[in-house]
């Protein structure tokens, strides 16, 4: 029957193009410790649940011998399927076609899906594994890039998009993954870079090698281009599947509320303990935020990078929270270039996709020094004072210990636009500390005392005062800056009761074509 014969010619096609380059270079890829772009999907999908498209597509290349080298899906596997029931588009390159490397129609491929992911308002998540643009369609493949960039930047701010680095990401090939939302990379197998090492050494001389150009570690501990560094592929799609259960599908819904039976008003004694009686002595803030959190849960992003300043998500009462809070354990939790990019960014993705924000606030000011000055910390800044002031989902700020000048301002105070703002009762929130307020206010006198001892007691008297004056949260709370001031050992009840009273809240900007943040 010719129907037979047909479906076992699809079927021979089928397990074709499921082969890619070839077995060997499958084994090569599995020798690297690398999975195949068919596997990586279906750890990623929920089981079964994965559609693919375009599997019969091949490159139209007659350039370089390239009309007798052809591979069916031409090197990235796309479609769509489920994370936990809820759909999503993605795709997959293959690093065994062509080294993975971008042809006409491989952008092509990738390009329908994002037009689909867009229409249907579903996530998308590219699995990168490439060596850039393929060499032998010269501008088609920059054209394809080109195409592709286009796409990030009019899904940015309505649907998630989640980029996987599981191997080489070079040249113009970065430049997709820094458009979306999400960057992950997995140590030892992956690098991004937009020059190579070969190109370094020609052009500047110096000699790198892949890792300590463009690795995991450096990207997430020095650029900050990732967000998340798994030990291996595995991992990582499990952090990617664990990011979407925070996030909704697109902008015009809400994120996904859990099923949750901790108990709202659960007390944590703790807390009223965790501030030390010395200003100078840190604590961890992490430990606040597993104390309030549903389950004690936290799920950080960039961990390693600018640590003074911590962002991730939790669930308050199941519900979807974007967290950004100083961290007293590293720099005294201070604002600098690094943290307000890191912070002001989360805080726009957050924005974008209605998830409510708490901001934790326990911070000196901003770092000074030229290294900050030079590199432009009044533009870095800006831009959190800048995300924190445009934001119209919920925010709900805390401070429990330090709020020091433009700081305080910055941190989703009151007065920009912050909906609930609390205070623990260690809160001090002042122009600036008491030690450089005394120096400044009691310049002339000071410079008067020369016996050592009689500075010192002199000191202590002012700052002192200064603290009984202003290092508390009452002088604030007296203006109506702090909505109460909670017991910290409260501190999940009241910040849940207040996400509960705004969850309906309605705000916006006047009409704009966009702002013009600082960038
Ligand atoms: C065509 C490519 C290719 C490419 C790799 N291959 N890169 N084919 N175009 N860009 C092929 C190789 O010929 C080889 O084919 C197979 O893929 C595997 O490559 P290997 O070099 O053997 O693998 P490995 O040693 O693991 O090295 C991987 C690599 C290296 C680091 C990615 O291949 C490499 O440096 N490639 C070039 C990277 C690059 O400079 N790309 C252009 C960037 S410019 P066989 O048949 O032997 O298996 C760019 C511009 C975009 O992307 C601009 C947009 C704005």
């Amino acid at each position: 029957m010719i129907i037979q014969e047909r479906i076992k010619e699809l079927m021979e096609l089928r397990n074709q193009a499921r082969l890619g380059g070839g077995e060997k270079r499958i084994d090569s890829q599995h020798k690297k410790g690398k999975l195949t772009a068919r596997e990586r999907i279906d750890l990623l999908l929920d089981e079964g649940s994965f559609e693919e498209f375009d599997m019969f597509v091949s490159h139209r290349c007659i350039d370089f011998g390239l009309e007798k080298q052809t591979y069916l899906s031409d090197g990235v596997v796309t479609g769509y399927g489920t994370i936990d029931g809820r759909l999503v588009y993605v795709f997959s390159q293959d690093f065994t076609v062509f080294g993975g490397s971008l042809s006409e129609m491989f952008a092509e491929k990738i390009c329908k899906v994002m037009d689909k992911a867009m229409k249907v308002g579903a996530p998308i998540i590219g699995i990168n594994d490439s060596g850039g643009a393929r060499i032998q369609e010269g501008v088609k493949s920059l054209g394809g890039y080109a195409n592709i960039f286009e796409r990030n930047i009019l899904a940015s701010g309505v649907i998630p998009q989640i980029s996987a680095i599981f191997g080489p990401c070079a040249g113009g090939a970065v430049y997709s993954p820094a458009l979306t939302d999400f960057t992950l990379m997995v140590k030892d197998t992956s690098y991004m870079f937009v020059t190579g090492p070969k190109v370094v050494k020609t052009v500047t001389g110096e000699t790198v090698t892949d890792e300590q150009l463009g690795g995991a570690f450096v990207h997430s501990s020095k650029s900050g281009v990732s967000h998340f560094v798994a030990d291996d592929e595995r991992e990582g799609i499990l952090l990617i599947r664990k990011l979407l259960s925070y996030l909704p599908q697109n902008n015009m819904e809400e994120p996904p509320l859990a099923p949750c039976d901790d108990p709202i008003d659960r007390l944590e004694d703790t807390l009223n303990e965790i501030i030390p009686d010395s200003p100078a002595k840190p604590y961890n803030m992490k430990d606040v935020i597993h104390a309030i959190a549903d389950y004690h849960e936290f799920f950080e992003i960039m961990e390693n990078y600018a640590p003074n300043m911590i962002i991730g998500y939790a669930r308050f009462n199941g519900m979807p929270v974007g967290i950004v809070a100083n961290q007293p354990n590293y720099l005294a939790g201070v604002l600098d270039i690094n943290s307000s990019r890191k912070a002001a960014r989360f805080v726009r993705f957050c924005d974008a996709f209605n998830i409510p924000i708490l901001t934790l606030v326990d911070v000196p000011g901003f770092l000074p020094g030229t290294a900050q000055e030079y590199g432009g910390i009044i533009l870095h800044g800006a831009k959190l004072l800048f995300a924190f002031g445009e934001a119209t989902v919920p925010k709900v700020t805390v401070i429990l210990r330090k709020a020091y000048g433009g700081a305080y301002d910055v941190m989703s105070s009151k007065h920009l636009r912050g909906d609930i703002n609390y205070a623990w009762p260690t809160a001090e929130i002042a122009v600036m500390g008491p030690k450089g307020a005394i120096e400044i206010l009691h310049n002339k006198e000071l410079s008067t005392i020369t016996d050592e001892k009689e500075r010192v007691e002199f000191l202590k008297q002012k700052e002192e005062e200064y603290k009984n004056k202003f290092a508390s949260p009452y002088v604030a709370a007296k203006f109506g800056y702090i909505d109460d001031v909670i017991e910290p050992r409260n501190t999940r009840f009241r910040v849940i009761r207040a996400l509960q009273s705004l969850s309906t809240k309605k705000d916006v900007n006047p009409p704009k074509k966009h702002s013009n943040i600082p960038l």
